[in-house]
């Protein structure tokens, strides 16, 4: 068999989306949660679990669950999808509209947008980010008017730069963009900001939200919300079992439990400022201002050898390739304070080799 005349040349020329793989005991790279649940609240949760049938296949568009959260943001549950992991929800969206629209984005940001467009055919606008990671409305407002894209990613806060964008910005994007415009709030519980009241004036904003970053990423939980026409249509191209029973049921604990669950975020929140302060004292170390459960910071002095250095002590924190603005930097996830003081005692060791 010929691979190459089978798969589309999109694909072929891409690369496959890069996780460094290297087991190390402090795991500082993925923007997860590092904190395991508490035993009771484990206990409770696979005693819940243990009610569902295996059996039969899940409840096809996890009604209940969209019932749920339509209460929680107070929005109707014909404004929600559920997705396996926001990823999912991602392909979706890429998925229901035409190839012939391009998606833009704003560079650098998260992997996932510009991947899943080239893989669904679409074409990407990147416009780079500012000096202080901002949008450059201009620029965008201006590739919006030219071209045919029909959709805009913005993550907010970004990944892996780690700020909110500007909100007057985003919200001139909005006003003034024909497509749909994205705004993804992964890491919302860490920033506390968020766009869902402005769905009452926009129909075209789509708010992403997802449970990976609060607790539950092994079970991949994401939510959509958006404009009722748009997410009947966007149902024509989910698949009909896409999240597992486990899964629904879990987020259905989550949200019945969620103060127990954001208890982890908010000690999260709590020892970033000091984590940054450490970092900025660190000769050869920027860190850059965080709205998220991470910290972007450039390293001046052999990064790669300073990333190799952290791996031979057990942490393994995410590096950029190096070129493109991203060159000098690294991102390292908040930790528990121990992995954090662990991460930085190893860093200053690091980076004086
Ligand atoms: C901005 C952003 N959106 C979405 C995701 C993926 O979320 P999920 O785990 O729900 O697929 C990530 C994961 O890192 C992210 O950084």
């Amino acid at each position: 068999m010929d691979v190459t005349r089978i798969v589309k040349g999109e694909v072929r020329g891409q690369e496959a989306y890069q996780i460094d793989e290297r087991v190390c005991r402090i795991k500082l790279d993925a923007n997860e949660n590092p904190y395991s649940l508490t035993e009771e609240l484990s206990f409770r949760l696979f005693e819940y679990l243990r009610t569902f049938p295996l059996n039969r296949y899940p409840a096809p568009g996890s009604p209940d669950l969209r019932l749920k959260f339509a209460e929680k943001f107070g929005i109707g549950e014909d404004m929600i999808i559920i997705g396996n992991g926001s990823d999912e929800l991602i392909q979706m969206l890429l998925t229901a509209l035409p190839p012939s629209g391009s998606v833009l984005i704003p560079s650098p940001t998260f992997g996932m947008y510009k991947i899943s467009s080239i893989n669904t055919g679409h074409d990407v606008i990147e416009i780079p980010l500012d000096e202080n990671f901002d949008l450059r409305t201009d620029e965008i407002l201006r590739a919006l008017a030219e071209g045919s894209s029909s959709l805009v990613f913005l993550s907010y806060p970004n990944n892996p730069t780690g700020n909110c964008f500007d909100r007057e910005k985003i919200e001139t994007i909005i006003g003034q963009s024909d497509g749909i415009v994205v705004v993804d709030e992964a890491y919302f519980h860490f920033s506390g900001s968020t766009f869902l009241p402005l769905l009452e004036r926009f129909d075209n904003l789509v708010i992403l939200r997802t449970l990976s970053k609060v607790g539950l990423a092994a079970l991949r939980i994401g939510i959509l919300v958006g404009h009722p026409s748009l997410i009947h249509e966007l149902n024509k191209v989910r698949l009909p079992y896409n999240l597992n029973t486990l899964s629904q049921a879990a987020a259905h604990f989550f949200i019945e439990h969620e103060d127990e669950f954001l208890a982890q975020t908010k000690k999260i929140v709590a020892g970033r400022d000091e984590v940054f302060r450490e970092l900025a004292s660190i000769e050869g170390i920027t860190p850059y201002p965080t709205d998220s459960n991470f910290i972007l910071f450039s390293c001046l002095r052999d990064k790669d050898g300073v990333y190799e250095r952290l791996i031979e002590e057990d942490v393994l924190i995410k590096n950029f390739g190096s070129s493109g603005i991203l060159r000098d930097c690294m991102r390292v996830t908040l930790g528990t304070d121990d992995e954090n003081d662990q991460f930085l005692r190893a860093l200053r060791k690091a980076v004086l080799q």
